[in-house]
């Protein structure tokens, strides 16, 4: 490479923006000059600056620190890449005239970072480091405070929206619990997040007059253990609190009362083995656990009552029974419902569960143990009335939206169609199931559900129609 053609003459190059800074350079450079001669120039645009850097070769750069206008990145790229001797020295006259000399040949590219920081050996400068310290701490300690009582308002929140029906047993109180729990957890980091976001949005936003660059930093090993190790203990945590939830509402009672439940699409049936009864509605004594053993007799079904929280699959086959304890707490009617898809009417899959007192309960068992020695005209009368047959057909005669059932089995039914046809039990039986196919002369057709098909059972069928045969 080409030496500087006056070895006795240095080139000093002055960039700033600000031209009392180069004269005030200039002539502190002439009063300390003892037998060195110099030629100073002095560029005061970025473009400038690199062309002399170019065309002029100075031996020596001083870089108006505190000049906002030079881009520092381009110019150290400029000022590292040659390979000509050359020294650059930044001169910062905001902080105190602190100074720092970097040497073409000895500089190393990370060394560039330091341009986005001040020269590090002058005491006015570690002051400020200092101060940046302690001004980051302010900062921490805001977003600490502001963290903490975000979380405290976004749970508050989630506990007021009411995302749960009513606790109604002893297994939802510890269901409760845990999910409590993890709402907290999840105001935290929810906080965490959007307050840390939001807070540097706008305190760190960039400014009008600010073109500076952010901080760098390259890693930081304590804050990847501690962000490895805080969420692990954490989770481990709250696997230990739910094993002993799930631990707990497992619970056994031995004086429990045991329920078989049989699931299908798409209804619900409900044994009682103790006392032989069969019921489509779930009837529990408040306070008293039940064990409900339950199966399926198609495809997979689930049983939830979401009062009661906890939730158990049923599976087909006579050795996958599933267990399910739960001990409701609140009087009142409920409804199971199945809770996997298990085909086209899952949705409709809803029984009513009743909780009533120990009283009522003995009571419900009595009268359904009645019913079950009673004969079928007595229990066909019971489920006319709670199928709502009665509230269209009379017993006495009258005439209401549909025929009297009195002195209607084995006469003569004159048709819509002009037919005559004998009320006999096969006549009954599809006036039941299928009502718009026999419709009685002076009748409108399409009035009478179509459900009973699938809501009544054949035995509640012939119970209905025993009962019609006695109203002679
Ligand atoms: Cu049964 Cu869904």
């Amino acid at each position: 490479m080409e030496k500087p053609n006056l070895q006795d003459k240095r080139r000093v190059l002055i960039a700033s923006a600000n031209p009392l800074y180069g004269k005030g350079l200039e002539k502190l450079l002439a009063q300390k000059a003892a037998g060195v001669a110099y030629e100073i120039r002095i560029a005061s645009t970025m473009a400038e600056t690199l062309n002399m850097l170019e065309e002029w070769r100075p031996d020596l750069v001083i870089v108006d620190y505190d000049d906002q206008t030079i881009d520092r990145n381009q110019f150290l790229n400029q000022f590292i890449v040659g390979d000509r001797a050359m020294q650059v020295m930044l001169v910062s006259l905001k902080a105190s005239g602190a100074a720092v000399v970097y040497d073409r040949r000895t500089l190393s590219p990370d060394q560039t970072q330091d341009w986005l920081q001040l020269p590090i050996d002058s005491q006015p400068l570690q002051s400020r480091a200092h101060s940046q310290r302690s001004e980051g701490m302010k900062h921490f300690i805001i977003v600490a405070v502001l963290v903490a009582i975000s979380t405290v308002l976004v749970n508050l929140l989630l506990q007021s929206i009411g995302l749960l029906p009513v606790e109604a047993s002893t297994q939802a109180a510890i269901i409760d619990r845990l999910f409590d729990t993890h709402f907290l957890v999840i105001s935290f980091l929810f906080s965490l997040i959007v307050v840390f976001l939001v807070y540097s949005l706008i305190v760190f936003r960039r400014r009008k007059d600010g073109d500076q660059e952010g901080k760098f930093f390259k890693g930081s090993t304590r804050l990847e253990v501690l962000w490895t190790i805080l969420p692990l203990v954490t989770v481990i945590y709250f696997s230990y609190l739910g094993s002993l939830s799930l631990a707990e509402t497992r619970k056994v009672d031995p004086q429990a009362l045991e329920v078989k439940v049989i699931g299908r699409q798409w209804s619900w049936t409900f044994e009682y083995p103790e006392f032989g009864i069969v019921s489509d509605t779930l009837q529990l004594p408040v306070n008293r656990q039940v064990l409900l053993k339950m199966t399926s007799e198609d495809v997979i079904h689930s049983f939830w009552v979401p009062e009661f929280r906890v939730k158990q699959d049923l599976l087909p086959g006579e050795n996958l029974v599933k267990e399910l304890r739960i001990t409701p707490t609140i009087i009142g009617s409920y409804k199971v419902r199945c809770a996997e898809l298990c085909g086209t009417l899952h949705a409709y899959m809803e029984s009513p569960v009743v909780v009533v007192s120990d009283a009522d309960f003995q009571a419900w068992v009595d009268e359904e143990v009645k019913l079950l020695n009673a004969d079928p005209a007595t229990r066909g009368e019971r489920v006319s009335k709670q199928n709502g047959c009665l509230a269209c057909h009379s017993v006495d005669g009258t005439r209401l939206v549909g025929p009297s059932w009195l002195g209607l089995y084995e006469s003569q039914r004159e048709l819509a169609d002009g037919t005559t046809v004998v009320a006999d039990d096969a006549y009954l039986l599809n006036s039941i199931i299928k009502p718009n196919v026999q419709v009685v002369a002076g009748y409108p057709p399409g009035v009478m559900p179509q459900s009973y098909v699938d809501s009544l059972s054949e035995t509640q069928l012939s119970d209905i129609i025993a009962f019609i045969k006695t109203l002679k």
